[in-house]
């Protein structure tokens, strides 16, 4: 079942605009140990500010938008947990605008939506985020694009050079057939990066919870 995780989208997807100009042609290569030397990962820890409630409530006021738990375990290939894996998320708010001067979606900013936040998995593996359910949002790829909801995730295993970068989606979302950063996925692989309705546990009043487990 595990094998399913294993497979990453090309680097080039040519329905994908942005990254025909970015999108690596030349051979990888590995880092190698002098480059690697020093441990990022303490600078980086020592730095990133761990804070996995993303919602404000400046003045006692609510977020606009459906409040939502993401939950999960990180497992390695072979179902062990990994601890003190950093997840940092960032996303678009209820109506589908960044806290990033450079996001031109004519949306309104949300005083009391961080957007951003970081946390580390326990001892058993676990992680947890209190969020919004973000918006789509339009983008240029083509006409009349829109993103579907998505929260991006960023995943630090050992270093720094080593982190995973992907996307984690909401079920049933229609824009998803759309959406070629989706579509750029293997299809028997597309599940995997949708979270689950965690019907069983969701017991936290006012918050819908979602389950997203993640396998480095
Ligand atoms: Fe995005």
């Amino acid at each position: 079942m595990l094998k399913s995780y294993l497979s990453n989208p090309p680097h080039f997807f040519k329905d994908y605009k942005s990254n025909i100009n970015r999108a690596p042609r030349k051979k990888f290569f590995q880092i190698t140990k002098a480059i690697n030397k020093g441990s990022g990962l303490k600078v980086l820890s020592k730095n990133f500010d761990m804070n996995n409630n993303l919602l404000l409530f400046k003045k006692n006021k609510n977020p606009i938008g459906q409040k939502i738990i993401i939950k999960g375990k990180v497992i390695d290939r072979s179902g062990n947990p990994l601890k003190g894996i950093i997840i940092e998320i960032w996303q678009a708010n209820a109506s589908g605008k960044y806290r990033d001067e450079n996001d031109t979606h004519d949306a309104a900013i949300d005083p009391n939506f961080l957007g951003y936040g970081a946390t580390k998995t326990n001892y058993n593996g676990y992680y947890k985020f209190k969020t919004i359910l973000p918006g789509a949002y339009p983008w240029g790829n083509h006409k009349n694009a829109w993103r579907p909801k998505h929260i991006h995730f960023s995943i630090i295993n050992e270093n720094i050079f080593n982190r995973l970068c992907t996307q984690m989606y909401f079920p049933n979302d229609f824009l998803l057939n759309y959406d070629p950063i989706f579509n750029s996925i293997a299809k028997k692989y597309r599940n995997s990066l949708i979270a689950k309705f965690d019907k069983k546990n969701n017991i936290v009043p006012n918050y819908l919870v979602f389950n997203f487990d993640i396998v480095l």
